[in-house]
């Protein structure tokens, strides 16, 4: 009843704006924002579509599969899309339009409000088009793309689209009735390989999403301007969409995704090459599926061009070596530019495909072409090498530690195999002992958890100072005195922070390996946090020398 009535009221206040408009000697020429208008009946559509928005903004909030979110929470009506999915609900919160707490029409308008007044005036030559990208590229002067494409099976964008186009078209059928024409949104042609769209065939499902894309990537390259490259977003974590895919024989055995690999297919088959990646934070921290867990928070920005006519062939083993040859160097850059471990797999595809599409064809030893999914699959080994490889830079305490945790996490483990490895590593289960890191005893040891660490540890007394004890203890203070706890503790260990921080990576990733989610937000966690932990150390210690001085 509310969303019908509000929906209705838009056209209302149009009229009204309108007529306010002329009032105060608005040019009255009649020509509508959508036919690029700018007297007062175009003014009169900009304000209905601000409002219809807000409309919009309250159904998330004013429907059955809004919830309440209780004590010790938040205590509020919780809205429908906290994911990219209409989620079943067993009960529901019902929100009042007129009051002042969450979700009242108020507080909706006020968010679309705030977007207008952050949003730049300057803007005069924005144009929106809505055409199905596998027959057509509106035709534009000169063509620098820039795609976002859809992954795989991941997002049914049309059908959720539906649960506000009813009330955009209710409110706003008039004003843009071009795309409001269709009851419901278009879907036959929209790329996603969902299944049921085919009578549940998966196999057509596939075939229509790989068809449509490689026809997408076609006539990109037909339109794109050749003075600049093609640039192509992807947030989709590998792991994503489906359970792991190991690769039989050919060495390999890592996780490679069907979303990753049918676009990458997509763009090389069509004769694209990467030739650059940029990582790019690109969804907000506070983003609801970012809070508390190990959501992406970047997308990775493909940089294309046109593979050289001359591309060379290549082997499987020159594949290989030109991949450990380039990738130690782009990971690096990668943590320098403190990628969040959770992107880091993600991030490391860009380099990796850098590598292999600059290739004609990889070869594989029985002469056949080399798929993607394999190609993928190596890359994500080649990361796991370099990444054991940085172990080196550790102390022998720390690769102690790494490879027990890889083992048996913080469980208790048998004291013959802790003593094994520690001769194995070069130091002793003593020494581990004695270095405060490590319980032992009636023949077991266990790594000490971080509440377990000793509460008044003071690096600059400790005579046997480790990399792991320093990032345990930095993520034990983050999580119990924030940034600026972290950051007095920082100061104290100096260059071993950065090193630290290292670690976290290579704890992050064993932990995703193993399912260990929790353990893997810890690590995670300090890593996006370091930047405003150095900027706050740094700081605290400018302080001091103007203190001296
Ligand atoms: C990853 S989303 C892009 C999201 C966008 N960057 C944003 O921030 O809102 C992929 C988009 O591709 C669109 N899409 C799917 N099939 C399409 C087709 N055949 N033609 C044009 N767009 C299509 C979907 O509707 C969806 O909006």
């Amino acid at each position: 009843m509310a969303l019908t009535t509000f929906s209705d009221l838009v056209s209302e206040a149009r009229e009204q704006v309108l007529t306010d408009a002329v009032a105060a000697g608005v040019l009255h020429d009649g020509v509508a924002l959508n036919q690029g208008g700018n007297g007062a009946t175009a003014y009169a559509d900009a304000v209905a579509t601000y409002l219809a928005l807000a409309v919009d903004r309250s159904a998330d909030f004013w429907c059955t599969l809004a919830t309440w979110s209780p004590q010790p929470k938040n205590e509020l009506v919780a809205h429908a899309f906290t994911r990219q999915a209409l989620p079943m609900t067993w009960d529901f919160a019902e929100a009042n339009p007129f009051s002042t707490s969450g979700g009242n029409f108020a507080g909706n308008l006020a968010f679309i409000i705030k977007v207008v007044q952050e949003s730049s005036g300057s803007f005069r030559i924005g144009h929106v088009k809505q055409v199905d990208v596998t027959t057509t590229i509106p035709a534009i002067n000169l063509p620098l793309i820039c795609t976002d494409p859809p992954y795989y099976d991941n997002i049914g964008y049309a059908d959720l689209s539906d649960f506000f186009y009813v009330w955009i078209r209710r409110s706003l059928g008039t004003v843009y009735p071009d795309p409001c024409r269709t009851v419901l949104t278009p879907k036959m042609q929209e790329l996603v390989a969902i299944p049921y769209r085919f009578g549940g065939d998966a196999e057509k499902a596939r075939q229509f999403f790989e068809e449509g894309l490689k026809k997408a990537f076609v006539h990109m390259r037909g339109a794109q301007h050749p003075h600049y490259p093609l640039t192509v977003f992807y947030a989709f974590k590998q792991t994503e969409s489906e359970e792991d895919h190991t690769e039989k024989g050919n060495n390999a055995s890592v996780v490679a995704s069907t979303g990753w690999e049918t676009m990458l297919a997509g763009l090389l088959t069509t004769g694209f090459a990467v030739t650059g990646t940029w990582p790019m934070r690109s969804e907000r921290s506070a983003r609801s599926v970012a809070i508390g867990t190990n959501a992406l928070a970047l997308s990775v920005v493909l940089v294309c061009r046109p593979r050289p006519e001359n591309a060379s062939l290549s082997t499987r083993r020159e594949f290989m070596a030109a991949l450990k040859r380039e990738l130690p160097d782009a990971l690096k850059k990668l943590q320098h530019g403190n990628i969040a471990p959770v992107d880091l797999a993600q991030a490391a595809i860009g380099p990796g495909m850098a590598v292999f599409s600059h290739y004609a064809k990889v070869l594989e030893a029985d002469g056949t072409p080399m798929r993607v999914r394999t190609a993928l699959a190596l890359i994500n080994q080649v990361l796991d090498e370099v990444l054991a490889e940085q172990e080196g830079e550790f102390d022998a305490d720390t690769r102690w530690a790494l490879a027990w945790f890889e083992q048996f996490g913080f469980d208790e483990g048998p004291f013959g195999v802790a003593e094994t490895l520690s001769k194995a590593k070069n130091t002793s289960v003593s020494g581990l002992v004695e270095a405060g890191i490590l319980a032992a005893k009636a023949g077991k040891v266990q790594l000490l958890r971080r509440d377990e660490l000793a509460a008044d540890w003071d690096p600059t007394r400790d005579r046997r100072v480790i990399v792991w004890e320093v990032t345990q203890h930095m993520i034990r203070t983050l999580e119990q005195e924030g940034e600026t706890g972290a950051a007095a503790l920082v100061q104290k260990v100096g260059g071993l922070g950065e090193v630290g921080r290292d670690l976290a990576y290579r704890l992050y990733g064993i932990c995703e390996r193993k399912k260990w989610a929790q353990e893997a937000l810890a690590y995670n966690s300090l890593v996006i946090a370091w930047p405003e932990i150095v900027r706050l150390s740094v700081q605290s210690s400018s302080q001091v020398q103007e203190g001296l001085f």
